[in-house]
């Protein structure tokens, strides 16, 4: 049998370039060991996020050529929408700049003071846009997602007891419950077509909607079809398919599975919902045929959907993401097991055992290993957690994790070589790692963005 290869070959390339430790000890100071205030020209290879950052086909390109940007009406809405409608079965579409534009748009709708919104480990700008209305975003993970070397291959999934049990206490303040697709916060990891299900009977049972927060559904589905009993026959699009009639409606940022740098839209099957949401987006984010975005990049979305809910470009994405786990496993390093759909999280505490808590032991790996090699992770820990909305106290209930996170068609696997030694050679002194760091200067919601940081 023949080696296994990407399903694509590369047209157009960008220099990137490596630059000297004394340069990145200058830089990552004048940033207050904050990556995200990093100039990117100051990275070698940048694992910042998978949003945004993937490399977009000449299918893509070619549907930038033909965006139609008419105010109103524009075909590259009709082209959006179709495609939409056909992968999801959802008839209405409301276009955004982004995900988190998707969530203020429906939010300001559907989440009142007091509210709470039950879901799988709620994204961080998902939890914002509840905290920010009042309301609660109350986590119903399964508690097998907390051990990172725990291998149970759908990680993500709901609890349906907690569910249940939220359900029966509160299920007058309960607006929606929230499925994260894949479930970023807690690694990427899948949810199974199984869970999905369980979830919609629990949601019928007390009259509630369900809606997807869809920021990776393909990689959701090439886990189903891989991993759960009774997918391997089914393609992607059958499986997508089958995801959302259990969904009552989705948000999306495209930036992620549907390969484009800027994009994002609200599907529903519901017209109250879309009503309701529709004077937002007028409001917010631009009239309803374009809602923020470009026709051009209308055109780019619809054919991204399209391609990457094909199995060879999801096999050759998830079997990068593997092949880095795999060098990693080489070296014993911990990360979220199994290897998520987008990246790698590594476990920091498990890492830097004498940073404690309270100096931020997924920060400190973050620094170091950009310090390193001038690869830039992004903590997804006790930063990202922000503080308790009541007690305003930080958060450390949570995984403290030095996300990796791969972009779509960008790097080689000779650049996930470099990142897997790069993080050795920082394990291999992690003993004398014993400091972390403090915050100077945080905002009250979302810090992770703008936290200013020093060394313990
Ligand atoms: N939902 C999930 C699961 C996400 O991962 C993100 C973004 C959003 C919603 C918001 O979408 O960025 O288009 O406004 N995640 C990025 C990340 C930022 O790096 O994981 P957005």
């Amino acid at each position: 049998e023949l080696p296994f290869a990407e399903s694509w070959k590369i047209k157009m390339v960008e220099p990137i370039r490596k630059s000297t430790r004394e340069e990145r000890e200058q830089w990552i100071k004048e940033a207050h060991y904050n990556v995200f205030q990093l100039r990117a020209e100051h990275v070698y290879i940048d694992l910042l996020t998978d949003s945004g950052t993937g490399s977009m086909s000449d299918r893509q390109w070619a549907g930038m050529m033909l965006g139609d940007e008419s105010y109103a009406g524009a075909s590259s809405f009709f082209n959006l929408k179709n495609m939409i409608s056909r992968l999801t079965g959802f008839d209405y579409v409301i276009p955004t700049h982004q995900g988190r534009a998707a969530e203020n748009v429906l939010f300001s709708y559907l989440v009142k003071e007091g509210d709470i919104v039950p879901g799988n480990s709620h994204f961080d700008t998902t939890k914002g846009h509840i905290e920010g209305r009042k309301a609660i975003a109350w986590d119903v993970t399964i508690d097998e997602a907390k051990d990172t070397q725990l291998e149970v291959p759908f990680k993500g999934n709901l609890d349906p007891k907690k569910l249940e049990k939220v359900l029966a206490e509160h299920a007058d303040k309960i607006p929606f419950i929230i499925v994260t697709v894949t479930n970023n916060t807690a690694g990427g990891q899948p949810v199974s077509m199984k869970n999905i299900k369980e979830v919609r009977a629990i949601a019928d049972k007390y009259g509630k909607r369900v809606l997807f927060d869809s920021a990776r559904f393909a990689e959701n589905a090439y886990f189903i079809k891989t991993r759960e009993e009774g997918y391997q026959d089914k393609t992607i699009k059958e499986i997508v398919k089958e995801m959302f009639d259990n969904a009552d409606g989705m948000t999306m940022s495209a930036k992620k599975d549907a390969i484009v740098n800027m994009g994002g839209f609200i599907a529903t099957r519901h017209q109250d919902w879309f009503e309701g949401a529709k004077g937002f987006c007028v409001q917010f984010e631009g009239y309803l045929t374009y809602g923020g975005m470009n026709g051009r990049d209308m055109n780019a979305l619809a054919i991204g959907l399209d391609e990457n809910t094909e199995f060879d470009n999801l096999e050759t994405r998830i079997k990068q993401v593997e092949y880095l786990a795999k060098r990693l496993d080489e070296f014993g390093i911990p990360y979220q097991r199994p290897a998520g759909g987008h990246a790698l999280f590594i476990d920091a505490p498990k890492v830097l055992t004498h940073v404690p808590k309270e100096e931020f032991p997924a920060q400190t790996l973050t620094v170091e290993l950009y310090l390193e090699a001038g690869i830039r992770g992004c903590e997804i820990g006790y930063i990202l957690a922000d503080r308790d909305p009541v007690t305003r106290e930080n958060r450390f209930g949570g995984l403290d994790l030095l996300r990796l996170a791969i972009p779509r068609r960008v790097y080689t696997n000779n650049h996930m070589d470099v990142i897997a030694v790069a993080l050795k050679n920082v394990y291999d002194r992690r003993e004398q790692i014993t400091r972390g760091f403090q915050i100077t200067w945080e905002a009250p919601l979302m810090r992770h963005f703008t936290v200013q940081l020093e060394r313990a």
